[in-house]
């Protein structure tokens, strides 16, 4: 049976804790690498001798490392261009907790809050990370409730990064609609800027390598500036990339 997209997202494996050779055939099965869900810095065998575990949705869902480490990198540049020295990394979307330890690994003296509703995903997301002992507070709640006792120091860069469930948003034709995600991305942004108003802010979006023109034009509508960048890490048509947008502060 291949370890595909299918079984691993909707099937019988989502929420099953899977063994190392389920998440290297994964790999092996849809990108013909059998290192491919490399999260943490480590590649899959390195990872599961430390004792991280796995789902079957989150091998899916996660940014790997590759994509983490290349999105974080491009955050970290903008970020510097800031005049706020402190800041304070958002992850509304944990799934693996996997991006939250690359932007910590290059926003240098970040603290970092992150939010995950599924509390399976939290409970084996939490354990990993206490491995890895980061300056990082994971909740098992609803993004919006959980934003709202976050605090952010006067001035305080916040650097937000989101990548919700695509669910059904991306169409292979007209790439990823980015008003369709759960939530739509628009919304999380808004949420993010009511809730922080008065601070500088940057926001990550992790996007397809092809997004729908129209919801594209509209989210960055609600930027100050913008970069959007394609990673080209995998086969044309299955890359992603990142669209990170400041607000409130212009580089
Ligand atoms: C696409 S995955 C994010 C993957 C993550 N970037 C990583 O590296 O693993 C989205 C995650 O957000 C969680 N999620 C979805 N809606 C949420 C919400 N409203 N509040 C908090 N977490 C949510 C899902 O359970 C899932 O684990």
């Amino acid at each position: 049976m291949p370890y595909d997209r299918d079984l691993l997202l909707f099937g019988a494996k989502r929420h099953a804790v899977l063994g190392l050779d389920e998440i290297q055939q994964y790999g092996i099965d849809s990108y013909q690498d059998q290192d491919y869900v490399s999260i943490y810095g480590l590649r899959p065998p390195q990872a599961h001798a430390m004792g991280v575990r796995m789902l079957g949705r989150t091998a899916v869902e996660c940014t790997r490392d590759d994509l983490a480490e290349a999105i974080a990198s491009d955050v970290a540049a903008l970020a510097n261009r800031c005049a706020s020295t402190s800041r304070l990394v958002v992850d509304p979307f944990a799934g693996s907790g996997n991006t939250i330890f690359w932007l910590l690994r290059k926003l240098a003296g970040a603290r970092a809050v992150a939010f995950e509703n599924d509390p399976l995903v939290y409970d084996v997301s939490s354990k990993n990370l206490a491995l890895l002992n980061l300056p990082l507070r994971l909740e098992c709640i609803d993004f919006p409730p959980g934003l709202e006792h976050v605090r952010a120091a006067p001035g305080e860069l916040v650097a937000a990064f989101i990548a919700p469930p695509w669910g059904r948003a991306l169409d292979v034709r007209l790439g990823l609609d980015l008003r369709r995600t759960e939530p739509p991305v628009v919304s999380i942004v808004k949420e993010f800027v009511r809730r922080f108003d008065g601070n500088p802010m940057l926001f990550a979006i992790q996007v397809h390598e092809r997004v729908e023109p129209e919801s594209l034009t509209d989210l960055v509508s609600h930027f100050d500036a913008f970069e959007h960048k394609v990673y080209e890490l995998n086969r044309a048509g299955q890359n992603h990339g990142a669209l990170i947008g400041c607000v409130g502060w212009s580089p």
